[in-house]
C-alpha cells in the first residue's frame, strides 16, 4: 500500500514538473511516506528527520513533507519538528503538489490531514482520490510491467494490536468500473501483472458485487496476464475466490493469509475472531478447490500475555500450514489501540527477539520443504531485473549478472539470462533451491 502511494505521489509530482533526484542532498523538496504499523518504522522516519536537519541548516529555503500514516497518526506533534514544513494524512495525497508549491512560496507550515479518521467518507469525498489514483497510477515505477490497484481504502476490524483503522480510517470498497478502467489504462502502458491491493480484499464489497466478482471482470483484461492480490482476512471466506483462480488462468495461485498467533488465547486477546483451528479450515478448503495453491501467513511474537506454550502453538500453526513462507513480527505496541489501553506488554524484548528466531526457524525448514518441491520442474516467472545478490555459487555478480524472477506462486527465482528480459515472462528449470531461493536455467 505504501509503495503504491510513494509511485503515485511520484507520479503526481513528476506531472507538475518536478524532476526526482537520487539524495535529499540535491533536492529542493524531500517527501517522506511513512508507515505506523509498527515503532521500529517510526523511529527510522524520526531518526531521517535528524538527518534532514543538518542538510537544513544550510539550506533554510528546502522543503520537507511528510505524509502517510505517521503523518495522519502524529499530525501537530510532527509539524512542530523543526525540519518538517507540511504534514499531509494518507487520504490527503493528492494535495501534495499544491502544499508544496505553497511552501516553495512561503515558509508558513500547513498540515493537511482527516480530523475525525473514524468518520466514514461519503462516496463523493473519495471521488478526488479515486481520480489521482487513476492519473498516476503508472507500470513504470516499481517493478517493469508490474503495477499496484487498491480496490479499498482502510480497515473495519479493530484487531488490537493494529493502528491501521486509525490512520486509514473506515473500510470503503471502490467502484469496480474505476478499478476496471484504471487497470485497461495500466495494461495499455505495458502492465503484464497487476496486484489488487486492500487491508481485507476478501470483504470487498460494492452494490452486491464481490472480491470473486471483480476477479472475473479483471481477469477479461486483455494484456494482463497474472492477477494477484493481497490481503485476506481469515473470516467469512468466501470460496468462490478459490473457484476463481481453478476457472481464471490469469489469477495467480497465491494466498496470503494472516494468521497472527496459533493460540486460541492469543487470538482472543488479539480481537481476531476466529480460532486456530476454523483458520486451518480454510486453508484446507483452499488446498481441496485449488491443490497447487502457494499460502503465505504474518505471525505476530510477543503478544500480550503470550506464554510459551501459546508461542509453540504458533510454531505448530506453521508446520500444519505448510505455507511457503511467513512474515514475523515482534509485537510492537502502537498508542491508540485497544491492546495498548486494555493490555500489558508484558513479553520482554529479548523473549520476542529469541521468539522472532524460533519461529523464522521453524519456517525456514516448511520453506525449504516447498521450494525442493521444484526441483527438476518448469516454473513461469515474471522477470523483475539483474539480481542484486552475489549467486549461490559464488560466482562474482559483477562479472556474470544473474536475473531475479518472480513465479505466480510468489516463489523468488534466480537465473541466468539477458538483461532485456526484465518486464517479460520466462520459462525456468529449477536445479536448485534454498528456503528463500529457487536456481535455475531458462528453459528452451
Ligand atoms: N506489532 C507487530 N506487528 C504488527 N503487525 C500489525 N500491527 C503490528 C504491531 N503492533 C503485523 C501483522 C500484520 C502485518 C502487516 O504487520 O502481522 O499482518
Ligand atoms: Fe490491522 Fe486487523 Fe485491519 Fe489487518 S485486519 S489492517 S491487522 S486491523
Amino acid at each position: 500500500m505504501n509503495k503504491l502511494d510513494s509511485n503515485l505521489v511520484a507520479n503526481s509530482f513528476a506531472q507538475a514538473g518536478f524532476d526526482l533526484v537520487d539524495s535529499p542532498i540535491d533536492a529542493d523538496v524531500v517527501l517522506v511516506n511513512t508507515c505506523s504499523v509498527r515503532g521500529h518504522a517510526e523511529e527510522r522516519v524520526m531518526s531521517l528527520l535528524g538527518h534532514l536537519k543538518h542538510i537544513k541548516k544550510t539550506r533554510k529555503e528546502l522543503v520537507v513533507a511528510v505524509f502517510g500514516c505517521m503523518a495522519q497518526r502524529c499530525k501537530d506533534a510532527l509539524l512542530k519538528h523543526e525540519v518538517v514544513n507540511i504534514v499531509c494524512g494518507p487520504l490527503q495525497i493528492p494535495e501534495l503538489v499544491n502544499l508544496v508549491n505553497n511552501a516553495l512560496d512561503h515558509t508558513k507550515k500547513q498540515k493537511s490531514v482527516s480530523e475525525n479518521i473514524r468518520h466514514k467518507p461519503l462516496p463523493q469525498d473519495l471521488v478526488g482520490l479515486d481520480d489521482f489514483e487513476q492519473n498516476n497510477d503508472s507500470a513504470e515505477n516499481s517493478l517493469p510491467a508490474q503495477a499496484f490497484v487498491r480496490v479499498m481504502h482502510g480497515c473495519d476490524n479493530f484487531c488490537s494490536y493494529c493502528v491501521v483503522p486509525y490512520v486509514r480510517g473506515p473500510e470503503v470498497s471502490r467502484p469496480p468500473e474505476k478499478i476496471i478502467e484504471q487497470i485497461k489504462k495500466l495494461a495499455d502502458t505495458g502492465a503484464k501483472q497487476i496486484t489488487l491491493l486492500g487491508q481485507t480484499v476478501n470483504s470487498y464489497s460494492y452494490n452486491g458485487a464481490s472480491f470473486a466478482d471483480l476477479l472475473y471482470d479483471v481477469s477479461k483484461i486483455d494484456g494482463i496476464e497474472w492477477i494477484k492480490f493481497v490481503t485476506c482476512y481469515p473470516k467469512n471466506f468466501d470460496e468462490r475466490i478459490f473457484q476463481a483462480m481453478v476457472d481464471l488462468p490469469k489469477v495467480c495461485r497465491y494466498l496470503h493469509i494472516p494468521a497472527q498467533s496459533g493460540s486460541d488465547r492469543i487470538l482472543k486477546a488479539m480481537n481476531r475472531h476466529y480460532t486456530a483451528d476454523e483458520y486451518l479450515a480454510i486453508l484446507d478448503r483452499a488446498r481441496q478447490i485449488v491443490p497447487d495453491i502457494a499460502i503465505a501467513g504474518d505471525f505476530i511474537v510477543g503478544f500480550c500475555g503470550e506464554t510459551d506454550e501459546d508461542f509453540q502453538k504458533s510454531a505448530e500453526l506453521i508446520r500444519k500450514a505448510q505455507y511457503k513462507n511467513s512474515f514475523i513480527f515482534k509485537y510492537s505496541t502502537r498508542p491508540g489501540t485497544r491492546a495498548d489501553e486494555k493490555l500489558i506488554d508484558d513479553v520482554p524484548m529479548e523473549i520476542k527477539k529469541q521468539r522472532n528466531i524460533e519461529l523464522l526457524a521453524v519456517q525456514e525448514k516448511v520453506s525449504e520443504e516447498w521450494n525442493k518441491s521444484f526441483i527438476g520442474k518448469t516454473v513461469k516467472v515474471l522477470v523483475e531485473g539483474v539480481s542484486k545478490k552475489s549467486h549461490l555459487d559464488g560466482v562474482d555478480n559483477e562479472k556474470l549478472p544473474q536475473l531475479i524472477g518472480r513465479t505466480a506462486g510468489d516463489c523468488i527465482v534466480v537465473f541466468d539470462g539477458a538483461a532485456d528480459l526484465a518486464g517479460g515472462f520466462a520459462d525456468v528449470k529449477i536445479t536448485r533451491a534454498s528456503a528463500l531461493t529457487l536456481f535455475g536455467q531458462a528453459a528452451d
